[in-house]
């Protein structure tokens, strides 16, 4: 008998507080802001999952391809009796790490978005009728409270969302997935890697436009949720490299002299024609970096995988 759980460990208003926060931090200094969690709602939750589909979105096949070919060597260099997965959302490549995990008894799935969860789960359980699926509604850059599950335990981060913190971000998060791991437990990290520009550019400027409709779906947030008037054919979205940083910046420009009202802040916020509004980084990795940035935290790179074309890393890593 499979079984299901969902548990919300934020409190009741915390997600409406931190919307809150965040809008007003971000819209109020120069540049402006949003951190790219306000994406998920459903619609952008599906969203994501559409541009995992797009011809120029290469990083979803990419680790897929490493999942299949390493998740038989991943299930025996951990033994994993629990996966943990950061940021699951559809949890649809974690099946090929289910499928090879022979000993895994447990999924436990984190994500600030709940429709996800509950999808992901539904699926996951229709084909799985043994799984226990004990899904967390958190922040993963705020302090976990994991369920007791059977170890060893596998905490996966997967798609390379690591890339959307800022520097400063990944020190922590890092860190607390250090704090997480007991001896014995393994963190496996996706990564994407540093490649030529036009490649990805195009992954996040694709012909089709769910990547520019995904970009504009936080001001559909904002404006859902704080009564915001975002008009929303008034921005362009632009995908932009930061060669030095190593990282795409998605922003949102607008297109004129602009106010938006954001009532339930009581604030006017005024874009110039042209001024550009950061949405996201999504940074692009090398091996020795990530290493690096996993031995700051207390981790030890074990295994370093990539697809045949070398666009993307799979690494596993162990407590230092
Ligand atoms: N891991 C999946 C989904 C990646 S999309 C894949 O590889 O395809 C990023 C996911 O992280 C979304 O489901 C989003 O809701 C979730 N997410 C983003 N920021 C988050 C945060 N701060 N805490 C928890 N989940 C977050
Ligand atoms: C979830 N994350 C890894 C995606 C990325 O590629 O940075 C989010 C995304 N943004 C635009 N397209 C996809």
């Amino acid at each position: 008998m499979s079984t299901f759980d969902l548990t919300r460990t934020l409190p009741e208003d915390a997600t409406d507080a931190a919307l809150r926060a965040d809008v007003l931090h971000g819209l109020t200094r120069s540049p402006k802001t949003l951190p790219p969690k306000w994406f998920y709602d459903a619609r952008g939750s599906e969203l994501f999952d559409e541009i995992t589909t797009l011809p120029e979105y290469y990083p979803t096949r990419a680790e897929r391809e490493i999942l299949i070919a390493r998740a038989p060597e991943i299930a025996a260099a951990t033994g994993a009796r629990t996966l943990v997965e950061l940021g699951s959302g559809s949890s649809d490549k974690t099946r090929h790490l289910l499928d090879a995990f022979a000993a895994l008894t447990t999924y436990v799935p984190v994500d600030v978005s709940e429709s996800a969860l509950r999808g992901a789960a539904r699926t996951l359980l229709a084909e799985r009728p043994t799984l226990a699926v004990h899904a967390l509604v958190a922040d993963f850059t705020a302090a976990l409270a994991l369920p007791a599950t059977p170890g060893p335990r596998l905490v996966a981060f997967l798609g390379g969302t690591i890339g959307n913190l800022l520097p400063v971000e990944r020190a922590a998060f890092l860190a607390s997935v250090r704090a997480l791991l007991s001896p014995g437990d393994f963190f496996l990290l996706g990564t994407d890697l540093v490649k030529d520009e036009a490649t990805l550019v195009a992954a996040y400027d694709d012909a089709a436009g769910v990547t520019a409709a995904f970009d504009k779906n936080v001001l559909s947030v904002v404006n859902r949720e704080l009564g915001a008037d975002f008009d929303l054919d008034a921005f362009d979205h632009v995908a932009r490299w930061n060669a030095s940083q190593e990282w795409i910046e998605m922003r949102l420009r607008s297109s004129a002299a602009q106010t938006v009202k954001i009532p339930a802040l009581d604030l006017a916020v005024d874009f110039t024609a042209g001024e550009e509004l950061r949405t996201e980084v999504s940074a692009k990795f090398r091996r020795d970096g990530v290493r690096d940035e996993l031995a700051l935290a207390g981790l030890d790179l074990a295994h370093w995988w990539t697809d045949e074309a070398g666009r993307f890393a799979l690494s596993l890593s162990t407590a230092a």
